[in-house]
């Protein structure tokens, strides 16, 4: 799909932030699908909803309504459940402890998927994730497989969590992380994994602004990795 750009990788690899400033390059939408499924999370908590309860969580997803405010304006970047703010809400600890468990179900997955692809249609888009590439636009015109070492990936989290001024432990974020990964990459439907022509770019010891001009390279040769 023309002018698609699909961006996947584990927890901490810089998939967002990368995204944003693709975005505001190239003049792209973005789609944050994590945002998603962080959503769908929060509802169910709310609506105390088990989250063993699949046909609870399938139910709940195929009715949710998840908006996205602008990317411009004074609320820009702001996600709406059912019309309430959940913009901070949804990057809680406890949301972060539960998200991938319902993030696993298949029913969940679908219908976050159907209205991903009906938020693609158009193009001009940037879209990051964990199975973008996968399995919601399987024929992106560029995709990305970003990843760190999972000690760089909990310091960047460690550190960013620090200036929000949350108590944060680092061998707590590093386990919570690990823990994460390894549910997503282990799950049935749709799991975690490098797409097959995907590139593979390791972010380790690399600042933000590295990244971004190495994708930008790819982008502007029409995928020529220089570096590799
Ligand atoms: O920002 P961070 O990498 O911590 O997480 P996120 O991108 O907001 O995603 C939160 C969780 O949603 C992931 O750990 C996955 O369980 C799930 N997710 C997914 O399963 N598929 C996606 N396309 C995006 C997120
Ligand atoms: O979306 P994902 O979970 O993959 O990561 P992120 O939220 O974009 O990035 C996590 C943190 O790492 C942010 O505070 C970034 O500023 C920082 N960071 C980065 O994204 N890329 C680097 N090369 C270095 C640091």
């Amino acid at each position: 799909m023309n002018n698609v750009i699909a961006i996947d990788g584990p927890a901490g690899a810089g998939k967002s932030t990368l995204a944003r400033l693709l975005a505001r390059k190239l003049k792209y939408r973005y789609l944050d699908t994590g945002a998603m499924y962080r959503a769908v999370t929060w509802l169910a908590l709310r609506e105390n909803i088990d989250l063993d309860n699949i046909q609870g969580l399938t139910s709940l997803a195929n009715n949710i309504d998840i908006e996205f405010s602008p990317p411009s304006g004074d609320r820009k970047g702001r996600i709406y459940v059912n019309g309430n703010d959940v913009t901070e809400e949804i990057r809680t600890p406890l949301i972060n402890k539960n998200v991938s468990k319902v993030a696993r179900v298949k029913g969940v997955r679908d219908a976050m998927v159907r209205q991903q692809r009906k938020l693609a249609q158009g193009g001009h888009i940037i879209i990051d994730g964990r199975d973008i590439g996968t399995r919601v636009v399987p024929d992106a015109e560029f995709k990305f497989f970003i990843t760190a070492s999972l000690e760089e990936r909990a310091r960047r989290r460690y550190t960013e969590l620090k200036e929000k001024g949350t108590g944060v432990n680092f061998q707590e974020v590093k386990a919570e992380i690990a823990r994460r990964d390894k549910i997503d990459s282990e799950r049935e439907c749709s799991p975690l994994t490098k797409p097959e022509d995907a590139f593979l770019i390791d972010t380790t010891g690399m600042s933000i602004d590295e990244v971004l001009t190495r994708v930008i390279n790819i982008i502007r040769t029409g995928g020529q990795d220089l570096n590799e």
